[in-house]
């Protein structure tokens, strides 16, 4: 039987939900690697806030839409589990490599906001809406560092880690 237009939006806010836990646990494991790239660092530290603020709000948008919470830590187990190999699956140094999986990581978030945000216009949730407008641009803000720093960091971790 197909779902309702509604539990489609929410099972996409649990969905969201668990993106945000795995982009703090993601951000946490880099920001313990990042003590050569202060800049890096304190922009993951920044955005490991905004995004444990984005995982209540979105916790907050279920509730008011009436969907049980209780349940969301399963979903977030499964999909943390499934997000470990982007930036685990490298050896632990490899900086470089966790910079392009966190980006597109970053693009992955913007890409589920902005498909949130027709979601919310299609069924007239207007908080849901303004929640999304809001959110796009802080994912843009860290995948922009993050495109902006590949460069320096690959640069930087040529220097220091690899023999000549
Ligand atoms: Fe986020």
């Amino acid at each position: 039987m197909a779902n309702s237009r509604k539990d489609d939006v929410l099972a996409w806010l649990r969905d969201a939900h668990a993106m945000e836990v795995a982009t703090t646990d993601n951000l946490e494991r880099l920001i313990a690697r990042a003590d050569d790239y202060p800049r890096l660092k304190t922009a993951m530290q920044h955005h490991a806030e905004v995004s444990r603020r984005q995982k209540e709000e979105i916790e907050h948008q279920l509730k008011v839409a009436g969907s049980d919470t209780s349940t969301l830590k399963d979903a977030t187990m499964r999909l943390a589990g499934q997000l470990e190999p982007l930036v685990s699956g490298t050896t632990a140094d490899d900086m470089p490599k966790h910079l392009i999986a966190a980006h597109s990581w970053e693009q992955f978030e913007i890409g589920a906001y902005r498909s949130m945000l027709g979601a919310a216009e299609e069924l007239g949730m207007t908080d849901l809406k303004s929640m999304c407008e809001r959110f796009i641009p802080e994912e843009e803000e860290m995948a922009k560092v993050f495109f902006d720093e590949l460069p320096q960091v690959t640069r930087k971790y040529l220097r220091e880690h690899a023999t000549l």
